[in-house]
């Protein structure tokens, strides 16, 4: 891989929102700290960082010299993603994406007279797999694609399948069932995977 001085790297972190209608929305704990941790790091070493993120702390996001956009549910993710990769980029997806969204958004608040409301749910598309086809398909260059895996049980299995799956570079098996690692923590354990069967397993560190 060429020196990331010459690349440029998109980082995406904390949590996409499904709307169910105009006061409630599906998503996740991610706080986006991973995310602004290695867009910090990014930062000294690459040409050109972006951030995107979903909504967080507005503190955690405060005198960074990148750039950063800020998105809301899966699909702009998607569409910002797509928008910013190019020829000779990183892409390293330490988002946590929601992947289901609801069928129907109502426009006005739902009210609540019932005693259950049924859902229904679509999924999302998968933002990984779409970028690793535009790539499989000729349609970018020399674009190195990390993702992330949070799991809970038969981690590397599930690491494993996804990094096969999606079509990754490389993917960062992220243990999400301590309680000093994965979402909203200062602290996490990974283990990397790559392509080539690389396997660095990492101890507790700060994000
Ligand atoms: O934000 P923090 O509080 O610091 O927490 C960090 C984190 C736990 C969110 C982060 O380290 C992490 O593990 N991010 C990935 C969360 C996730 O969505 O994992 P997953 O195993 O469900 O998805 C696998 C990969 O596919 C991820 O890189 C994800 O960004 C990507 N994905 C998921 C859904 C989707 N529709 N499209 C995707 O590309």
């Amino acid at each position: 891989m060429e020196p990331l001085r010459d690349r440029k790297i998109i980082v995406t972190g904390g949590p996409t929102r499904e709307w169910l209608d105009t006061v409630r929305f599906l998503s996740n704990p991610s706080s986006g700290k991973m995310g602004v941790a290695i867009a910090d790091e990014a930062s000294a070493k690459a040409r050109e960082i972006v951030f995107i993120h979903g909504a967080m702390d507005k503190a955690l996001l405060a005198n960074k010299s990148y750039r950063m956009i800020d998105i809301d549910t899966t699909v702009d993710l998607l569409n910002a993603v797509l928008s910013e990769i190019r020829d000779n980029s990183v892409l390293i997806m330490a988002a946590a994406p929601a992947d289901f969204t609801p069928i129907n958004k109502s426009k006005t608040k739902i009210k609540k007279e019932n005693e259950e409301l049924v859902i229904k749910l679509k999924k999302n598309p998968d933002i990984l797999k779409t970028v690793a086809k535009i790539r499989a398909e000729g349609g970018i260059d020399n674009l190195f694609i990390v993702g992330f895996a949070a799991e809970t049980e038969d981690m590397e299995f599930y690491a494993l399948q996804k990094l096969r799956e999606k079509n990754l570079d490389m993917i960062c098996l992220n243990d999400v069932s301590r309680c000093d690692a994965g979402f909203g923590t200062d602290t996490n354990v990974i283990t990397i995977f790559t392509r080539n069967r690389e396997r660095i397993e990492l101890p507790l560190l700060s994000k």
